[in-house]
């Protein structure tokens, strides 16, 4: 049963909250009144390790900065635009993230000139700490060399385990910088009710369009994999969303799944009450190592901006 973690000098509650969902990416895109809600459910259960970016609006906890949402959406990670966003960060929250990262790597700024500007932001006071999002093992460990980086969020599910052999888990692990797994849900593979009949079911405006795992003949082949990890989940007497977030944290990450329903932060958040025993691990490991998605995480242009 695995209910905190460490988190720098803290021991944080687990899971945390991804608030993309609210604003952005499924196309579920919820007025203030609707979001309240689940924030206030959030709040209300002891759920506090929230996760959100300058490109998904909204925001408490964790920001992330790096991408030019406001103008032209290029990754850019000049110290004159990590300030800029910071102090847009603050004006429109009301109050400093505590964590704050670079969302995505820009390759054409050293990382000579950004990680010191983010370290100046932390000095200053306008967060307690900094993160890097999506980068490759190489820049996380040369970035820690130059400041204290504090938490690297990456993909990280069952359903995608494609960072423990890149390098990036075991240079986190090693350098004690916290991971922090986003979509430990596989974006809404893993769990009980996935309402996606075809590819085309996704609304309009559904980053999942531009996924290829949820793509042709990707969607059908992964549906039916996916369906796998209900073995665990039956065998645990959990839901499959339950099963996932267990494991996820049971690895030593934090977890940040993300939905815009009360009933189902409540879901998530009581994963956290299942203990898995060295044989379900076991078993899970099994699951994880023969239940490997078809189609990539990105499409071709989006993923020029990862692994940097
Ligand atoms: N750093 C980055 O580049 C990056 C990229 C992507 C995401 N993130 C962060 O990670 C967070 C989570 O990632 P994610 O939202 O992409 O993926 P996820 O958490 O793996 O999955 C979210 C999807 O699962 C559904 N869902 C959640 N709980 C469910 C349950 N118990 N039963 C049925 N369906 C459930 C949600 O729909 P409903 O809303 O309908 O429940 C949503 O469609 C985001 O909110 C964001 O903060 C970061």
């Amino acid at each position: 049963m695995v209910k905190t973690l460490r988190f720098a000098d803290q021991e944080v509650p687990v899971p945390g909250f991804g608030a993309m969902g609210i604003s952005f990416a499924f196309g579920t895109n919820l007025s203030y009144d609707e979001a309240e809600p689940i924030l206030l459910k959030a709040l209300e259960m002891g759920c506090t390790f929230w996760d959100t970016a300058a490109s998904t609006e909204v925001g408490r906890f964790a920001s992330k900065c790096g991408v030019a949402v406001f103008e032209d959406g290029a990754v850019t990670n000049s110290a004159k635009h990590i300030k800029t966003y910071m102090d847009g960060t603050i004006e429109r929250l009301g109050f400093t993230p505590d964590l704050y990262y670079l969302h995505r790597i820009d390759p054409d700024t050293p990382l000579e000139e950004s990680i010191p500007a983010l370290e100046s932001l932390r000095k200053e006071g306008k967060t307690k700490y900094i993160g890097l999002s999506e980068c490759s093992a190489k820049t996380l460990r040369k970035a820690n060399s130059i400041a204290r980086i504090h938490a690297v969020q990456a993909e990280y599910s069952p359903f995608e385990t494609l960072h423990e052999s890149d390098g990036l888990v075991d240079t986190a692990r090693e350098l004690d910088i916290t991971f922090v797994a986003y979509g430990p849900l596989g974006h809404g593979w893993l769990v009980d009710h996935f309402p996606y009949e075809t590819p085309e079911s996704f609304a309009d405006d559904d980053y999942r369009r531009t996924i290829p795992k949820f793509q042709g003949e990707n969607f059908y082949a992964n549906k039916r994999i996916s369906e796998g990890f209900k073995k665990i989940a039956k065998r645990k007497n959990c839901t499959m969303a339950q099963a996932a977030l267990a494991w996820v944290a049971a690895q030593g990450m934090i977890a940040l799944p993300g939905t815009t329903r009360p009933d189902r932060l409540e879901e998530n958040w009581s994963s956290r009450d299942i203990e898995l025993t060295d044989e379900d691990l076991k078993e899970m490991r099994t699951l994880v190592e023969t239940l490997r998605p078809q189609g990539n995480r990105y499409s071709e242009e989006a993923a020029k901006a990862i692994g940097n």
